[in-house]
Parts: structure tokens; C-alpha cells; sequence
């Protein structure tokens, strides 16, 4: 008699086995009990009869609600018509706890309930689903940059610095000093590229965004490589064998998830390099052709980019924006020192912006300047200049946010169930 998981049942037909879980359901049919248990790994249905387990067992089965965890042994019996494939006929069951009634019903709850029982609405099978994707892009996320030589250095979370504006900063005390959470890795990733070349990072990062969207989190999770002698060009390269690597992984590994999400495979199938890369001033013809009142040096706006992002069937690229409205590091444009060398990579069918990034200022002088010009504390930064008086290189880096690309690939029209427990604008609880 062994122990095993439910997706391991193909290995133990015809053998008797435990299997330990919780019960989504139960139907009575006279002497037979039919219970629906999962163990994470997947559901089975499990088959009481009062004739094999005696009337003791058969009542305290009787008993079992929504959410009652269990240890059954029993036959496992191949049957074509069962949902996985294979049944449990119970030899003998072991209670550890009926549950009390259960708050998440099979029936339609709103958003609002299940965000407050998120950590019981992670129970449920469609959850599973977006998680199990999530694990899976983290995945193909990492082994796309350790296939590539790219070493992994983690940037940390309390910082003295402000990586992206200071209006979206969490302050805390760290001891005498005030530190902020971090809101990007990249400053220290631009100091580990000049180490090590290539380099990622992967964790999480804090914004204080005072929108209520359905885009925005207060804490999401980013990765993101930077480069050293690399320009923007290849980060437009990078960018999309990395967006259509993790699609591809996703298609491969979790079809079954997609299904149950009714995300059609069709429309991420197309997610193939090349991807149409548009000026931030071609961005603003489309615009005003598609009747936006969008004029040039205007920021995108959610609505913008999901207008935008409709016209392409693959993520579209956009790239050199106004110098004014990007951040303090980013490099200028030779040939037109009013824009950026960044991109966005606008997610398509209207999800906008799942990447930023670009190639970074590595004049020391010029670096100066455009702290002081934002109003930044110089001496915050020491470190940071140092990195353009020591061996100074072009390099260029972007982020992706994890949880908007589990919103995209997931076909969700909100990020708050692509992360296990989502910090929101009005939710810190559970
Ligand atoms: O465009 P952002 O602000 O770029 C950076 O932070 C750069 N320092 C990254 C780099 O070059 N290394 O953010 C990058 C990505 C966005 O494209 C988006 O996917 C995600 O991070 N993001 C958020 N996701 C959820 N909630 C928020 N509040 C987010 N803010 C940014
Ligand atoms: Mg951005």
C-alpha cells in the first residue's frame, strides 16, 4: 500500500493506495457515496460502499462537508468515464476534520467575498489554473536567461534611492535612517551587469500607485536582465524572443489550464518574433487616427495603450518617448535629444504595457545633470554615478511585471488573481 498523489494515479492502477485530501463534494445514492476529493495535484472521484466499509465508516462518510480533510485507502480502479481517468473504490477512510460550512460555495460569489476569502478562494480550481500559468512563466522566465548565460543577482528591497519617480515611493524606517521599498531592481542590476556582463533579477517590487486599475498593484513581482554594451535595439530583440519563450512554454506545459480558463490557444499562438515595433509618434497617429484626442508629449494612459495594443495581434513595440516624461536614467537619442532610448512592450486584444525598459545614460556628467535637473539627493546616488566613473559602458535593461503578463496570457480582465495574495489600493487583508 503506498501513498501517492492524484496525478500520479496512471503509475498505480490496479494497486491499493492512500490518498490524502480535502472533499469538494459528495453525492449519496444509497449505499454508495461518491466523493470528489483534491489534493492539489488534481481531483478523483472516490467510492464509499456501506457494504465494504462497514456502518461505522459509512456514517462518519455521511458526516463529511465541503472542505472535510480525509485519508483514504482503497483500489485504484482505470474508468474511462471518470473525469482523470481512474476511480477509488474506498477499503477504509480516516476523518481529520469535518470542516465547518464552508464560506466558498460552487455557486457565483462576488469579487468583493472571494478577495476577503482569498485565502480560501485559493481552493479552487480556477485558481489553480492562473497560479499553476504563473509558476510556469516564472519558470520559463528564469531558464530563458540561465539558457542565455545570464547570471542571477537579486537587487534588495530596502533601498536609499528612488528608481522611478518619487510620488510612487513606500517610506519606512530603517532604524535611524529612512529608507524606501524597493521599486525596481534595476539601479543595482546596472551595477551587477558591469560585474558579471549579463544579469537578471527576479523579486518583488513596491509602488504606492494611487489608481485603483485594473493593471495596478501596490506589490508585484518583476524580472528583470540588464546588459552591459548592449544598446536599444537589442533590448527590442531580447524582449521578444523573451515574450514568445514564455509563451511557447506556457502553450507546451499547461493546456489543460488554458482550457479550463477558456483562453483560446490561437491568439497566443500568434506571439511570434518578429513584433511590430512603432515610434512613440507613429503610436500618436494611430491614436488620432482611431479619433484619441492624443497629442505629441502626452504620457499613455491605460486607455491609450489599450487602444493601441488592439491594433496588433502580437505584442507591439514602442519606442523612443519623450525624454520628459521618462525616468532620470534614461539615455536620449542622438539624433533627437528630446526622446528617450526606451520601449514599451504593449501587450495585445488591449492588455498595454507588460514591459519597460531602455538604454541607460553612461556619461557621468550627463548622469549628474539629470539627477539634479529631477531633484534627486545626489548623495543617494553616489554609488549609482560611480558606475559611469569606473569603467563606464552603454548598457540597457527593461522589466517585465510578472502578475500583467499572467493577466494577459491568462486572458483576465484583472490582475488581482494572478498573484497569491494581491496587495491593492484598498486590501492588505488577508
Ligand atoms: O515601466 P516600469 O516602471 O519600468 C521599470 O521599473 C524599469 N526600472 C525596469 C527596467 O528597465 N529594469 O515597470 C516595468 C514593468 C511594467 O511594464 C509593468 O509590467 C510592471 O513593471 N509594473 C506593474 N505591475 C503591476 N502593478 C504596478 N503598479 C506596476 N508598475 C509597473
Ligand atoms: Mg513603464
Amino acid at each position: 500500500m503506498s501513498v501517492m498523489y492524484i496525478d500520479e494515479a496512471a503509475a498505480h492502477a490496479g494497486q491499493e493506495v492512500t490518498i490524502r485530501g480535502w472533499l469538494r463534494s459528495r453525492r449519496d445514492k444509497g449505499k454508495l457515496h461518491f466523493l470528489i476529493v483534491r489534493d492539489g495535484t488534481g481531483d478523483i472521484q472516490a467510492v464509499v460502499s456501506k457494504a465494504t466499509v462497514g456502518d461505522a465508516q459509512f456514517a462518519r462518510s455521511a458526516e463529511l462537508t465541503q472542505e472535510s480533510s480525509l485519508v483514504l485507502t482503497g483500489t485504484l480502479r482505470q474508468d474511462a468515464r471518470a473525469p482523470g481517468g481512474y476511480e477509488l473504490d474506498v477499503l477504509r477512510l480516516d476523518v481529520l476534520q469535518v470542516a465547518e460550512s464552508f464560506p466558498i460555495q460552487p455557486k457565483e460569489h462576488g469579487t468583493g467575498f472571494l478577495m476577503e476569502h482569498r485565502h480560501l478562494w485559493l481552493r479552487s480550481s480556477r485558481q489553480h489554473a492562473v497560479l499553476r500559468i504563473r509558476h510556469e512563466i516564472i519558470r520559463a522566465c528564469r531558464n530563458f536567461f540561465d539558457d542565455r548565460g545570464f547570471t542571477l543577482v537579486d537587487a534588495p528591497i530596502f533601498t536609499p534611492n528612488a528608481c522611478e519617480g518619487t510620488t510612487t515611493l513606500f517610506q519606512t524606517q530603517y532604524f535611524d535612517e529612512t529608507a524606501y521599498l524597493t521599486q525596481s531592481g534595476q539601479l543595482y542590476s546596472e551595477a551587477t551587469a558591469a560585474a558579471f556582463g549579463k544579469v537578471y533579477c527576479f523579486g518583488p517590487t513596491f509602488r504606492a500607485e494611487k489608481s485603483k486599475t485594473r493593471r495596478h498593484l501596490m506589490e508585484f513581482w518583476m524580472v528583470e536582465p540588464e546588459v552591459a554594451f548592449a544598446q536599444l535595439p537589442d533590448m527590442m530583440d531580447l524582449a521578444e524572443q523573451f515574450l514568445a519563450h514564455i509563451v511557447a512554454a506556457v502553450l507546451k506545459s499547461r493546456r489543460a489550464e488554458l482550457l479550463l480558463l477558456e483562453r483560446d490557444p490561437a491568439k497566443l499562438e500568434r506571439v511570434t518574433a518578429p513584433f511590430p515595433r512603432i515610434t512613440y509618434e507613429e503610436a500618436i497617429d494611430i491614436l488620432q487616427r482611431k479619433g484619441n484626442p492624443a497629442k505629441p508629449g502626452d504620457d499613455f494612459g491605460a486607455d491609450d495603450e489599450t487602444i493601441l495594443s488592439k491594433e496588433f495581434d502580437r505584442p507591439v513595440i514602442v519606442h523612443r518617448y519623450p525624454a520628459a516624461l521618462k525616468a532620470f536614467y534614461m539615455e536620449t537619442d542622438p539624433e533627437r535629444p528630446d526622446l528617450a532610448l526606451c520601449m514599451d512592450v504593449l501587450a495585445p486584444e488591449g492588455y498595454g504595457e507588460i514591459i519597460g525598459g531602455g538604454q541607460r545614460i553612461h556619461s557621468h556628467e550627463k548622469l549628474l545633470g539629470r539627477i539634479r535637473e529631477h531633484h534627486l539627493p545626489v548623495e543617494a546616488f553616489q554609488w549609482y554615478l560611480d558606475l559611469r566613473r569606473f569603467g563606464s559602458v552603454p548598457h540597457a535593461g527593461f522589466g517585465m511585471g510578472i502578475e500583467r503578463a499572467v493577466a494577459w496570457i491568462c486572458g483576465l480582465d484583472h490582475v488581482r488573481e494572478t498573484i497569491p495574495f494581491p496587495r491593492m489600493l484598498y486590501r492588505l487583508y488577508p
